[in-house]
């Protein structure tokens, strides 16, 4: 290969602005279409493993193919081959909350394709990010010695926070490991409850799964706290240093919250890391009316908030609180050779936050979708949410076939059908979600409470209106009566 210029350099390049201009039209009208007219897709597809990946082609495509033709692929293959988190009708999980304003402040994201891992790289994408954590701060009411970073997930944002807390308790692991330095084993508390992202981190840093202590929960599903500081107590006795309590606002299967004041007082006298996963319930605590989910946050080493499960932005977008951020920053900054000339003593790095360098501009659609709903706006999407649960868990009491299998809780209602012999219950309860799944009518979770299986209604689709709530209803009425 020579280095003269080949024949025609236009092949080289991008799409023509024209055909470009075109290309974004059409996918304009096609994301119009696609929510105006998600209601009439299956809410779940009914095919079998493996069925999509039958249709689409081994091997990848030699020359370019055109972008009608993509698109259309994606209608015929990939939107028929999709759970639809965005319609009305899935109640499964957490609700989910793609809205437009959030659409759009992703797309506007895509052109800009910025990598926000130092101030330099992009100021405006650090800045906005330093921002809207800030908003978000005070939206929940954290005080403002929690700094803060943007993550994809929870479950990352957990594991660098225990990252922090095995360095508090283990110093110099950063540059030393945890190899033949005789350290004791470390343990992790958290609830039967909790997710298992506690497990993960513990994998990934060395502590090791079994060392995360599972504390049984009250009778309402929150940590029961006795039993956290006899678990405590009992293990120091055994050898094991305690390390950190991950307490959970707003659990994976009934949205329970554990006693954080409580446990942030044992944390004091322990000297242990506090986490606050308040993955799911953290966004609630803009409601004034659960303020009170809030309590002792302030005593908290660390917390999670995941807006895209509650506070409205399109996935992923999960923030990390720290009290005195620079203890995450001392754990993980680190300037390579050929980032030294674009970082700037005194800006803030976000690279210095973090395992990852390359960093997406997810600022820019919390920024967008924020400013479109407003702080009133999301209050009363929130609260609207809450009453629909609220409404449900009403049908649920009222009708005897059901019986609610926990609190209600935010927008998460846990209930079972009772109306059989109770060796059956756990089959037909299970039943019910996977034919009700099974028919692209509407889409719920099922999970176990106590060893029980239960059906599992999560809320948060700004799409969800109380019709949808009463055809799901009925749905499930007209199921458990088949079963
Ligand atoms: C309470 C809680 N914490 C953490 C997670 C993990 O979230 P992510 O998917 O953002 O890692 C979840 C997921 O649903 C959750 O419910």
């Amino acid at each position: 290969m020579g280095i003269e210029a080949m024949e025609d350099r236009h092949w080289l390049g991008d799409t023509a602005p024209e055909e470009f201009r075109k290309q974004l039209h059409e996918l304009a009208d096609w994301i119009a279409d696609f929510r105006e007219n998600i209601e009439k897709l299956r809410v779940a597809p009914d095919d079998k493993p493996g069925a999509i990946r039958a249709q689409l082609p081994a091997q990848a495509p030699e020359e370019g193919e055109p972008f009608k033709e993509i698109l259309s692929d994606v209608d015929r293959l990939i939107v028929p081959g999709m759970v639809h988190w965005s319609h009305p009708m899935f109640l499964g999980y957490f609700g989910w909350t793609a809205t437009a304003p959030g659409i759009l402040g992703e797309i506007i994201s895509a052109p800009l394709n910025v990598n926000a891992m130092t101030w330099r790289t992009c100021p405006a994408a650090t800045e906005l990010e330093t921002v809207v954590i800030d908003w978000l701060r005070k939206w929940v009411g954290l005080p403002d010695k929690f700094g803060g970073v943007v993550y994809d997930t929870a479950s990352v944002g957990i594991m660098h926070a225990l990252a922090v807390a095995r360095e508090e308790a283990a110093p110099s692991t950063r540059k030393l490991g945890l190899i033949n330095r005789g350290l004791p084993r470390f343990r992790i508390y958290t609830s039967h409850e909790a997710h298992s992202a506690a497990e993960k981190a513990a994998i990934t840093l060395g502590i090791g799964e079994e060392n995360v202590v599972r504390v049984s929960n009250d009778n309402e599903f929150r940590m029961d706290v006795k039993l956290l500081a006899q678990s405590i107590a009992h293990d120091r006795q055994q050898g094991f240093q305690p390390m950190a309590v991950v307490a959970t606002v707003g659990t994976t299967s009934t949205a329970s919250v554990d006693p954080v004041p409580e446990i942030a007082k044992i944390c004091q006298e322990e000297k242990m890391w506090l986490h606050v996963d308040a993955a799911y319930g953290g966004g609630f605590a803009m409601l004034p009316e659960y303020k009170w989910i809030s309590k002792g946050w302030e005593m908290a080493d660390s917390i999670v908030i995941n807006p895209h499960k509650t506070v409205f932005v399109p996935l992923d977008f999960s923030v990390l609180y720290v009290r005195d951020a620079d203890r995450l920053r001392r754990v993980f900054t680190l300037v390579p050779e050929v980032l030294r000339g674009d970082t700037i003593e005194g800006e803030k790095n976000y690279m210095d936050y973090g395992i990852q360098l390359g960093r997406r501009f997810r600022a820019l659609k919390a920024w967008v979708i924020w400013r479109s709903l407003g702080r009133a706006g999301i209050v009363s999407r929130l609260r609207e949410q809450v009453r629909m649960t609220n409404l449900l868990a009403s049908w649920i009491n009222a009708d005897d076939r059901f019986e609610l299998a926990a609190p209600v809780s935010m927008g998460v209602v846990c209930f079972r059908f009772v109306c059989a012999n109770e060796n059956k219950l756990d089959r037909l309860n299970s039943e019910i979600v996977e034919q009700i799944n099974a028919s692209g009518r509407a889409y719920l979770t099922q999970t176990k409470l106590r060893g029980r299986t239960v059906m599992r209604i999560g809320l948060g689709n700004v799409l969800t209106t109380e019709e949808h709530l009463r055809k799901a209803w009925q749905l499930i009425g007209e199921r458990a009566d088949a079963v």
